[in-house]
């Protein structure tokens, strides 16, 4: 039997490999950096199927420089705004993604954030390291109470939820803002739904948990932060443009909010002399809020189940335009 041709654009871990390379005749680009747009249009040409990561733009040129052959587009995240869906479905190659699985682990990381940021790990260390350290200190890094402090979250889907559970055992009081703001959804994490402008005015802690779209893009901007409190931490684990870096790091530099711990960026990656990081009072994270051992390697075999289900024409687990399946034009 002929194997379909797949083209993977990064070593993903070994078991999700394993499983595309035995079904399919694989292509894998094993380089650290992701493969330049001129190789990726060059090695997709004849595939059927891809598994792409959030690095790698699959827009419709893409998709023509592939061919009509190419039946399926796996990624491998759970966000999707790398991909152009709406070209892939006219075209009628399938889009999946991987969700449920990183849930729990980026809710984790996200609550790191939210503590490290509070509590001013990262500059204890530095301070440490600095050669700072002569002795115990009744004002030294006073932080910020976590517990019985206002967490609002924007975003009440899967990982925003896990994020109102975890706050839970703070004792916190959890705040909500969603585009549809359904009741019964915060209830069952004990939050309450407010509109944005409550949110930033009250929140201790703003986390943001919404997907990229034209409508988030720079959701928080100059004017979100004015509404702010100055003693307010933004945490964010979504993607970097839903936050407008440049008014972030004047928010930060004035005092307009107190504290940034941030696991995306605008740009990503962030270049070493950006002036975000000339700032004491930011965390940043190179994107690594799924990054347990777990986890990265479910998000690989779930993946590779994507791809191969794709490949056989049968419905994926996870699809993101399943109409291309279910109204085949
Ligand atoms: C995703 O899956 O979208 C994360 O950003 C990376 O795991």
């Amino acid at each position: 039997m002929v194997k379909p041709k797949v083209y993977v654009t990064r070593m993903i871990p070994q078991a999700g490999l394993d499983m595309v390379r035995t079904f399919c005749e694989t292509d894998v680009w094993e380089e650290e950096t992701p493969p330049p747009r001129e190789v990726l249009l060059q090695k997709v040409q004849g595939i059927d199927g891809l598994l792409a990561l959030l690095t790698d733009t699959i827009d419709a040129a893409l998709m023509d420089a592939a061919g009509p052959q190419l039946r399926v587009i796996s990624n491998y995240a759970v966000g999707y705004d790398n991909v152009d869906v709406a070209a892939a479905t006219v075209r009628g190659i399938l889009v999946t993604n991987t969700p449920g699985v990183l849930t729990d682990t980026t809710a984790d990381f996200a609550f790191t954030l939210l503590m490290a940021a509070a509590r001013r790990v990262v500059e204890g260390m530095d301070y440490i390291r600095a050669g700072k350290w002569l002795t115990w200190g009744p004002t030294l890094l006073l932080g910020q109470d976590i517990h019985h402090a206002t967490l609002g979250i924007i975003g009440m889907g899967r990982i925003g939820s896990g994020m109102a559970r975890r706050a839970q055992g703070f004792e916190m009081r959890v705040l909500y803002y969603d585009p549809y703001c359904r009741k019964e959804k915060g209830e069952e994490v004990g939050a309450e739904c407010v509109d944005l402008d409550t949110l930033l005015a009250e929140s201790d802690f703003v986390s943001v948990h919404v997907p990229l779209t034209p409508e988030t893009y720079h959701m928080l901007g100059a004017e979100q932060f004015r509404k702010m409190k100055p003693s307010a931490i933004l945490i964010n684990t979504a993607r970097g443009p839903i936050v407008d870096s440049d008014a972030l790091y004047e928010a930060l530099k004035n005092g307009e909010i107190a504290y940034a711990a941030l696991d995306v960026t605008e740009p990503e990656p962030l270049p070493a002399d950006h002036k975000l990081l000339t700032l004491p009072n930011i965390i940043i994270c190179p994107h690594i809020a799924s990054a347990s051992v777990i986890t990265r390697t479910k998000m690989a075999t779930m993946a590779a189940e994507n791809l191969i289900a794709g490949l056989k024409g049968e419905m994926p687990p996870y699809p993101v335009n399943p109409e291309v399946l279910l109204h085949p034009k």
